[in-house]
């Protein structure tokens, strides 16, 4: 494991590091009604037909289906990087019209900026903190760094990082500004199986130790059933979510359990049967 737990603040910590890093309520968020047609070459695409949805505060949602059923098209409406052309995205009683430091994207590609280390990327996550001073962020920045830990990593070049350690500061600065919800679209599915089982363990205790409402995107219904309190099945063409399962296995959750293997393949029959209905081919 790489996480670690035990971090604590300086003693010289200041009040507004402290603040900084307090625990805020998750979100709650409801998804209603929502549809969008992407208008193409070749003619218009519905990628959303009324999905509606809620997640409660603090939950980790997990939206699963093949490619191009809208999964990272419902994703980037949730975030307010997209609008819908109808229905609405209410967090915590408020629409969604755009994005905010409430609800953060981690992407696939980590979207790191190369010419800054990895303490720089982190800290770019609190430049619109003005209340904060230089040493105050970097106290910030250090702690979220130590959650990932990545703390020995700090002045490494982004070029010089693996696949995982990567992903590992694009969480990090996804934490940092104290999101309420984190959004994740297929976080890793560039990785490899060990590093992606660590990643599990990991983003797991994260979940735990920082109590964020977590939605995430996958392909991958393994990953679905480790990391989802529930499943929500997406169909294709168009987008819509036509089942949801409820994980009811205790945490941490092993990738490699028989129990989780059984609800893999549950959600996996019910997704093959979407695919035969649509006449889809599997990918
Ligand atoms: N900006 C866009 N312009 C045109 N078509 C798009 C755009 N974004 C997504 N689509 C189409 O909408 C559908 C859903 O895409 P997407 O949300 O990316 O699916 P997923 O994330 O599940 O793979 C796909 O058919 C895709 O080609
Ligand atoms: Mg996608």
């Amino acid at each position: 494991m790489y996480v670690t737990r035990t971090f604590e603040l300086p003693p010289s910590a200041s009040s507004s590091v402290r603040e900084e890093l307090q625990f805020l309520p998750p979100s709650k968020l409801t998804v209603e009604s929502v549809s969008k047609t992407f208008k193409t070459r070749t003619g218009p695409v519905q990628a959303l037909d009324k999905v509606s949805l809620q997640v409660g505060e603090g939950e980790f949602v997990c939206l699963v289906g093949a490619s191009g059923c809208g999964k990272s098209t419902l994703l980037n409406i949730i975030a307010g990087l997209e609008k819908p052309d109808s229905g609405t995205v209410t967090a915590d009683g408020l629409r969604v019209l755009e994005p905010g430091r409430e609800r953060l994207v981690m992407f696939q590609e980590s979207a790191l900026f190369p010419w800054l280390d990895v303490l720089g990327n982190v800290l770019f996550g609190l430049k619109m903190k003005p209340h904060l001073s230089n040493k105050d962020r970097k106290q910030v920045a250090r702690y979220y760094l130590e959650l990932v830990g990545l703390t020995r990593f700090e002045r490494s070049n982004i070029h010089e990082l693996s696949g995982g350690m990567k992903q590992r500061v694009a969480l990090a600065r996804a934490l940092a500004p104290n999101p309420r919800m984190l959004l994740m679209d297929e976080p890793f599915a560039a990785l490899d199986a060990l590093t992606r089982e660590q990643l599990y363990g990991d983003l797991q205790q994260i979940w735990e130790s920082r109590r964020k409402t977590i939605i995430f995107v996958t392909h991958n219904v393994r990953e679905a059933a480790c990391l989802g309190d529930r499943v929500l099945l997406f169909s294709p063409h168009p987008g819509r979510i036509r089942e949801e399962f409820l994980i009811k296995l205790p945490r941490q959750r092993d990738i490699n359990s028989t129990a989780l293997a059984e609800y893999a393949s549950r959600i996996m029959a019910s997704l093959k049967g979407f695919k035969e209905n649509n006449g889809e081919v599997a990918e």
